[in-house]
């Protein structure tokens, strides 16, 4: 199938390459167009516009950082839909707020195309090999055409409803992931005194009831931060922060009282403003520890 992928940052990159190892016919997009030279040394064509990029596609995935991206790369200059765009399936998977996939699909479905939401659960690793988890909210027959495509990059894939409850699902299962990283950050501070090997601490840490999925693959990156490595980044603490915001305002509007995300954003705020907003996530317990 032709498929196009719109921003190549680490899960962008991460996806293409996967669709590329499962035989798809990959077009790419990027706004810093450097960033798309491994994927077209690997076969991927680079197209120079957004819309040059939905004209050559069937399928068009995005994942981008935020709504301002998505606008852009969607309603800008050149951006997708400035084309005839009929009968082609979009497919974003950023993380934001419901109301972004919502009006988006109502543009692209004025455009005569269709509009999946399908944000995941999971890093680059698992984007790399198709392990991801995804959350699809979709009109039923759209999701129908998009799930052979989701099921190639996730391990699971879970219909969740219309557009819009893809990002809250996505939102309910990040929020005690984000909280976690304070959790370690406190528990670490009290783990000090020990002196306890690194590696050793977080192998315990990861063989109690209290650790997330997450620590069985990212123990030893922890442990290795603890000891000073600067591992490369897989997901930033800008990103948790972004999420954080997100969640907050969410919860705002639906009137719901989230004390623990406010004061994991205020922390996670201050360790930014120490410089660490572009280090990977677990950074942030790291930081936490020593203070
Ligand atoms: N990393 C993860 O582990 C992970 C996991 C699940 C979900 N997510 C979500 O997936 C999304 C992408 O994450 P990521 O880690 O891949 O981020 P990233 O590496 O920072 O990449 C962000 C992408 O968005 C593009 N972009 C940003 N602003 C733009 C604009 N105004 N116009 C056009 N393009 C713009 C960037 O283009 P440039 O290259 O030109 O900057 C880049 O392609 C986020 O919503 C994130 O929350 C991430």
């Amino acid at each position: 199938m032709q498929i196009g992928i719109a921003g190549l940052g680490r899960m962008g990159a991460a996806i293409a390459a996967r669709l590329m190892e499962t035989g798809h016919t990959v077009a790419v997009w990027n706004r810093s167009p450097e960033k798309a030279k491994p994927l077209v040394e690997a076969g991927a064509k680079q197209c120079a516009t957004p819309e040059d990029l939905a004209e050559q596609s069937e399928v068009i995935i995005t994942i981008l950082t935020d709504a301002d991206a998505i606008d852009h790369v969607y309603n800008g200059e050149h951006g997708m839909l400035s084309g005839d765009v009929a009968d082609k399936l979009f497919i974003e998977m950023s993380t934001v707020r419901p109301e972004i996939p919502i009006a988006l699909a109502k543009v692209v479905r004025a455009s005569g195309a269709r509009f999946v939401e399908c944000p995941v659960g999971g890093t680059t690793g698992p984007a790399r090999q198709g392990k991801l988890f995804g959350f699809m909210g979709a009109d039923e027959g759209d999701a129908a055409l998009a799930r052979p495509i989701l099921d190639q990059l996730c391990r699971r894939l879970e219909y969740v409803g219309p557009v819009g409850n893809g990002a809250l699902a996505k939102f309910t299962i990040n929020m005690p992931l984000m909280i976690y990283y304070q959790a370690l950050g406190e528990a670490l501070s009290m783990a000090r005194a020990m002196n306890l090997d690194p590696e050793r601490l977080m192998d315990i840490m990861a063989d109690t009831s209290g650790a997330p999925t997450m620590m069985k693959a990212r123990a030893p990156t922890v442990a290795k931060m603890l000891k000073g490595e600067d591992p490369p980044v897989t997901f930033d603490l800008s990103g948790c922060i972004k999420d954080l915001q997100s969640m907050q305002a969410e919860a705002k509007a639906r009137g719901l009282t989230l004390p623990l995300v406010q004061m994991t954003l205020a922390c996670m705020e201050e360790a930014a403003s120490k410089g660490l907003g572009g280090k990977e996530a677990a950074m942030h317990s790291v930081y936490w520890s020593r203070k």
